[in-house]
């Protein structure tokens, strides 16, 4: 399987020319890639000039509104989204649950309308502080449950799951990539009870703090064994980005 590897941009950078600048370098310095979906997601007002200088790179939005449009001031729409190329869109990041009071039931809207508007759903889980693995496992299972309310495997199954552990991101210290795996299989697990089903294929990709040191061992089989990768600070510089990408795909290189 492809690994899914999503640059999340956040507020960065300030202006279009850097965002161009860095989007014609991954897009340049990747162009032979072949098993890593790569995603660019950039913040809104940048969308429509990325998204004409991709070309094998996705273009990914960093959340959406569930409704097509009306009276939500400084929101932007699943509809407005689709003009611009975007096929994928990160959901329930937790700067959102965070800064901006996003909860698990409109994370669950979100991903219905975004299943609905056929845009592929990353939704972000993950626990705040460092926990014991049965605390770990109620968050992960409360945020997966509530956030797929209603939603079956089948209705699911372009979307993937990004495991970021809140006390990770941004911090410089990253989860080990024991600990990603054991997440993992804790949310293969969950989501097998949800669908009562036995085996989860969807991608479910780690985030927080990743480099191009450390990517390698996040996907590799015999340590994370994650299937992607959700990038934040190293996604805004090309070379460590580039970086990234080469690791969870060498053979393309
Ligand atoms: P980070 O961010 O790579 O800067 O830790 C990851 C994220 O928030 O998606």
């Amino acid at each position: 399987m492809k690994k899914t590897i999503i640059a999340n941009w956040k507020m960065n950078p300030v202006s279009l020319d850097q965002a161009l600048h860095l989007a014609g370098e991954i897009e340049k310095r990747t162009t032979g890639i072949k098993n890593a979906e790569v995603v660019i997601a950039p913040p809104y007002p940048f969308l429509k000039d990325i998204g004409r200088v991709l070309k094998k790179t996705k273009l990914g939005a960093q959340n959406m509104h569930w409704e097509e449009a009306g009276p939500y001031t400084g929101e932007v729409s699943w509809r407005q989204l689709k003009h611009f190329r975007v096929t994928h869109v990160i959901i329930g990041h937790s700067e959102r649950r965070i800064h901006m009071g996003e909860t698990d039931e409109m994370i669950n809207k979100k991903i219905k309308a975004a299943l609905k508007a056929n845009l592929i759903p990353i939704l972000a889980v993950g626990e705040q502080k460092k926990l014991s693995e049965n605390a770990m496992r109620l968050v992960l299972s409360r945020q997966l449950s509530r956030g797929l309310a209603g939603i079956t495997a089948h209705d699911f199954k372009k979307g993937a799951i990004a495991y970021e552990p809140v006390w990770a991101i941004g911090t410089g210290r990253a989860a080990t990539p024991k600990h990603a795996g054991i997440a993992l299989r804790m949310i293969q697990k969950i989501l097998a009870g949800l669908w009562k089903t036995k085996k989860v294929t969807m991608p479910i990709l780690y985030g927080g703090s990743v480099n191009s040191k450390n990517a390698a061992d996040f996907i590799s089989p015999t340590m994370g064994g994650m299937q992607g990768l959700l990038v934040g600070s190293a996604s805004l510089n090309a070379t460590e980005f580039t970086g990234i990408i080469k690791s969870s795909s060498p053979e393309s290189f």
